[in-house]
């Protein structure tokens, strides 16, 4: 039977030569399958003389080993080059060098916020927050600002569309929050962003306060002369600053003062303060009577510009890294 050989030859030449594991089974179903080569010749079997059958047999079963063990062995080769393959496209030279990673820093507001912060907590302030869009009762009324008070026209407040909710205007609405939820004595400091319709050199938009808040049973108003003083000196590093505090207006606060610092030969405004206003106390069931204590406001941005010598507040908004890089 030369024609059994010439099929085992082919086969084995076709085998050898693909790569592809799916393709080896496809050829495998041509010789050996149903259908296959092999398979249709050893049907004819049966026509060959009757003596000869056996040896035929034995024949045909050890062709199909032989194709079956070069299959095998096909199929590992197939799956050992594919491995070698990945392997080579995976590899790492780690002989290269590094690409170096760009490390990131604080920005400078958020390092004076941060300084703000860990200052008052040595002077046992706790840290409080509010939401920046806040309702005119949180902003204006529960703060005893009347309704006809200019810092509640468009020309001076962002609302929003909805007429009910505008950007808070300054860090004094967390006062009502928290005091709504604590009762005296309290001593909080809250610093965050507000907005107010404001551009210019030292007047942004979007700027940072820090409200601070002390109410106690005698709380009073040389108590919050000195908190601010220690802070200042403290903030500053300077213990010859001096710090002045200027009569003043705010609806929430009576007496209310601007306090100044000192600043070469002149003074700079740094922040309103005052004693809470009984009327606010009130709106948050606080009793007047038996509780009284300070709050001031700090512009934490103007702090900052002081620190580092920076004379255009719109440097710190516009991020631009040539600027910010300086700071770390
Ligand atoms: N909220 C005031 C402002 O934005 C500052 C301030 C805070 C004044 C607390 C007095 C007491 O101008």
């Amino acid at each position: 039977m030369e024609k059994l050989d010439d099929i085992v030859q082919e086969a084995l030449a076709q085998f050898a030569g693909i790569n592809d594991p799916v393709e080896l089974e496809q050829v495998k179903a041509r010789y050996l399958g149903k259908a296959g080569t092999l398979t249709e010749l050893q049907k004819t079997l049966g026509r060959i003389p009757a003596a000869e059958r056996p040896a035929m047999g034995v024949k045909f079963n050890a062709a199909k080993v032989q194709l079956e063990a070069a299959l095998a062995s096909r199929r590992e080769t197939i799956q050992r080059k594919k491995l070698e393959s990945q392997l080579a496209q995976e590899a790492l030279d780690v002989t290269l060098p590094g690409r170096g990673i760009g490390s990131g820093g604080l920005h400078p507001v958020t390092r004076t916020l941060e300084r703000i912060e860990a200052l008052f907590h040595s002077l046992g302030f706790e840290v409080a927050d509010g939401p920046e869009i806040e309702t005119d009762f949180y902003n204006f009324t529960a703060l005893n600002q009347p309704e006809n008070h200019p810092a509640r026209s468009m020309h001076d407040t962002f609302y929003l569309e909805d007429g009910k909710h505008l950007l808070r205007t300054h860090t004094s609405p967390i006062q009502i929050r928290y005091m709504e939820k604590h009762r005296p004595p309290l001593r909080i400091i809250a610093p965050g962003r507000v907005y107010r319709v404001d551009s210019d050199a030292t007047h942004s938009p979007m700027f940072h306060q820090v409200e601070g808040l002390w109410i106690d049973e005698s709380v009073s108003f040389s108590d919050l002369k000195g908190v601010i003083a220690e802070f200042l000196r403290r903030f500053f590093e300077r213990d010859d600053l001096k710090v002045r505090f200027r009569p003043s207006f705010f609806p929430f606060t009576e007496p209310s003062a601007e306090i100044d610092m000192s600043f070469g030969d002149g003074w700079l405004e740094i922040g309103g303060c005052g004693m809470v206003h009984p009327n606010v106390l009130k709106n948050v069931n606080i009793d007047s009577e038996q509780f009284q204590g300070f709050a001031f406001g700090l512009g934490p941005d103007r702090l900052t510009m002081l620190r580092y010598g920076v004379n255009d507040l719109r440097l710190f908004f516009e991020n631009d890294l040539r600027f910010l890089k300086q700071f770390n």
